[in-house]
């Protein structure tokens, strides 16, 4: 469940990346170009990554601090992103929302990491793919 709501979020955010990549380029203006690659890389590369990471480890995928994760994610990148565009275009409250953006986010890479060194070392293989018994 985590794993398929972080896959979603992750391709979603490729997709809305991608749109302001076209939009940057046919429009020659690159000024939001920072926002752009944050959108594609926390949101796209970044969010898709964790659900596959969650997909091979369902083990960690149920605990709190991985519900923490998704929530400071989302959060962040949803702060982040505008306060990135607000301090490039010189809006007022850019500069507040980048960092409280920024706060949110590298909490929950530092909840990431907890995750991923208490999840199993040995991923739970789909039943069909488990190597089978003989004997
Ligand atoms: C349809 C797809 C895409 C288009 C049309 C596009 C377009 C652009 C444009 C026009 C820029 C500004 C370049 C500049 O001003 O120097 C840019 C920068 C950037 N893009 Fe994309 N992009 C696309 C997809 C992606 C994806 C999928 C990622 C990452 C996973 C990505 C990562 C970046 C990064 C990191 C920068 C900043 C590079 C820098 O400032 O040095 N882009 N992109
Ligand atoms: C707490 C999270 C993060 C914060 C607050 C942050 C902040 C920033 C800032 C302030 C810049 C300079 C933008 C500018 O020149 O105007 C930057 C550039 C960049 N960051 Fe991040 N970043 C974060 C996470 C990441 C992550 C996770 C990645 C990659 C996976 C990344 C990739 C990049 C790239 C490629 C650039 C150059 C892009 C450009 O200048 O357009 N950042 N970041």
């Amino acid at each position: 469940m985590l794993s398929r709501i972080f896959l979603r979020l992750g391709a979603s955010c490729g997709l809305v990346g991608m749109a302001l990549g076209v939009y940057m380029a046919a429009s020659h203006d690159h000024v939001l170009a920072p926002v752009h690659a944050h959108v594609n890389l926390i949101g796209w590369v970044g969010m898709f990554l964790a659900g596959l990471f969650y997909a091979q480890r369902p083990d960690a995928a149920g605990g709190k601090l991985a519900r923490a994760h998704l929530a400071f994610t989302v959060a962040g990148l949803l702060i982040l992103a505008p306060g990135l565009a607000g301090v490039l275009l010189g809006y007022p409250f850019g500069e507040l929302m980048a960092a409280l953006g920024s706060i949110l986010t590298i909490a929950a890479m530092a909840l990431f990491v907890v995750v991923v060194f208490r999840s199993e070392a040995n991923p739970v293989l789909p039943s069909d793919h488990r190597p089978a018994h003989h004997g």
